[in-house]
């Protein structure tokens, strides 16, 4: 016998395989009986065709009440099949990083002698019965066997078909961030190709998992006796979801919205600023050779480690900064402001839009569809012939330059004033940055903040990464989530 985790062949008492011959059976008899009431002669054509004895059919009744499955009855931990928990138990998280299956890597006998499913197999029995709420479905069931079992599912690199499920039982138990990170997994499939069989044929099952995933998953569609209905539980960042099922002859249609209460705990960011240098384009390392420039003019001591504190600091700070103790007329502190000033711009003559960093202007375009305000937070006073040379200037309702306010970062002035002059609270906002001060200033706006770069610079933001590439305002909505989730967690008594 086996079940639906292939990892574990010729086992005894398969759960999924047991309740399904249960349910078949209960099925079975329940048409017989309906037939008898509602169709007898369509009842004896099918009788004297399949020999529907009175004998075979007391038969069927006895298994199915009789039928054995392995469960705790108090904390409705289901055993995939009967010895399974005696089986050694496995952590998934000691092979990473991983390219391969955890049978390739174990071994068939190995993966055979572990606790580790190749797919959903208790948690696929669950999600068949959640349509109408039979036995072993239960919200509380299912989370305690998904917390059994979802570790131990290798979901990454066993079968294609794991991620669409989880992704609708993790919507189920509301984890938008898993159920949205495991639709990802099964739509990319034959993209990604990590199972390197995609040349084989594009693994359709999986891509009608997928739909599965959009349509009972996210959309929450459960098929009542008398109509479809939906629950929906859309990604963050998803505002619309519609489709049409066809369901008993009819069209249904549906055109889902995220319902209030599936807002509640995803931080309500309307407005993204954007510093510049560093995070946007690469005119850091301007900055820096030109103050490198000035320093050895000068002989003045600087150096590259020098420089990562100037980043997201004034003109004028990061001078004073660099001169340390040497005292000059203001004079001089101009002719070298000037002079620095003149190399920087030597070097911004030629940038073009191919100086934009990696994932810079897909991002913006995708904020841009997703109705979000867009703002400059940036204290250099080039920041608009930057803007202007890298094409992207279009896409900001709102700048924030050096020019704008007096204090520079870490001061929250810059900020505030951008996030007004796009007409938002601070809360409202998210900033995104790649200095340390940068970080401190959005945090002392109220502001979320997203760093870039080594953690030691920027790791008071509340979500480091990097840099932009691959980032869409999806991904980065599902991070901030997780950080307000944790927020309200601790802030529980
Ligand atoms: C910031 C840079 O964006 O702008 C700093 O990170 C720079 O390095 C500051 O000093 C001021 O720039 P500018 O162009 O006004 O000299
Ligand atoms: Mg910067």
């Amino acid at each position: 016998m086996i079940g639906a985790d292939e990892y574990h062949e010729h086992v005894s008492n398969s759960t999924f395989t047991n309740r399904m011959a249960q349910w078949h059976l209960e099925k079975a008899l329940m048409v017989y009986e309906w037939l008898q009431n509602t169709n007898p002669e369509k009842l004896s054509e099918l009788d004297s065709k399949l020999n529907l004895s009175q004998e075979r059919r007391s038969r069927w009744h006895d298994i199915a009440q009789n039928i054995w499955f392995p469960y705790d009855k108090t904390t409705g931990l289901i055993e995939e099949f009967e010895g399974f928990f005696k089986l050694k138990d496995i952590n998934l998280e000691d092979y990473e990083p991983r390219s391969k299956s955890m049978q390739t890597i174990l071994g068939i006998e190995g993966a055979n002698q572990h606790q580790v499913l190749k797919q959903p197999d208790v948690l696929m029995l669950m999600y068949l019965m959640r349509f109408n709420h039979a036995f072993p479905y239960d919200i509380d069931w299912l989370q305690t066997n998904w917390d059994y079992y979802a570790p131990r599912t290798d979901i990454t690199h066993g079968s294609s078909l794991g991620p669409a499920i989880h992704a609708i039982l993790a919507s189920d138990l509301h984890k938008p961030a898993e159920a949205y990170e495991r639709f990802i997994q099964a739509a990319m499939v034959d993209l990604e190709d990590v199972r390197h069989n995609a040349a084989e044929g594009i693994h359709g099952a999986s891509a009608g998992g997928l739909w599965q995933a959009v349509v009972f998953g996210f959309g929450g569609i459960q098929l009542t006796d008398s109509c479809p209905t939906a629950t929906p539980h859309l990604p963050p960042g998803w505002s619309r979801l519609r489709f049409k099922l066809h369901w008993r002859d009819r069209w249904y249609e549906f055109d889902l919205k995220p319902p209030q209460a599936d807002l509640q705990g995803y931080p309500d960011i309307r407005g993204v600023i954007f510093d510049l240098d560093g995070v946007l384009t690469d005119t850091a390392e301007y900055h820096y050779l030109s103050w490198q420039k000035l320093a050895d003019e000068e002989g003045l001591f600087f150096n590259r480690h020098a420089n990562e504190a100037l980043r997201g600091v004034s003109r004028r700070d990061s001078l004073l900064r660099i001169l340390g103790d040497r005292h000059v007329s203001e004079e001089k502190i101009q002719e070298m402001m000037d002079r620095k000033n003149h190399y920087y711009v030597s070097f911004i003559q030629d940038i073009s839009p191919k100086d934009l960093l990696p994932g810079a202007l897909s991002l913006l375009e995708d904020l841009r569809n997703q109705n979000l305000r867009i703002a400059l937070g940036s204290v250099s006073k080039n920041a608009l012939p930057v803007l202007d040379r890298l094409g992207i200037k279009e896409f900001f309702d709102a700048i924030g330059d050096g020019h704008s306010v007096e204090r520079s970062k870490p001061a929250p002035d810059l900020f505030l004033y951008a996030a007004q002059q796009l007409g938002l609270e601070p809360h409202h906002c998210v900033v995104i940055e790649d200095a340390g001060s940068g970080i401190e200033a959005a945090l002392a706006a109220d502001m979320w903040a997203v760093g870039l770069g080594p953690s030691e610079r920027v790791g008071k933001a509340h979500v480091v990464l990097p840099g932009l590439a691959g980032l869409t305002w999806n991904d980065l909505l599902v991070r901030l989530s997780e950080v307000e989730k944790n927020k309200q967690l601790s802030q529980k008594p």
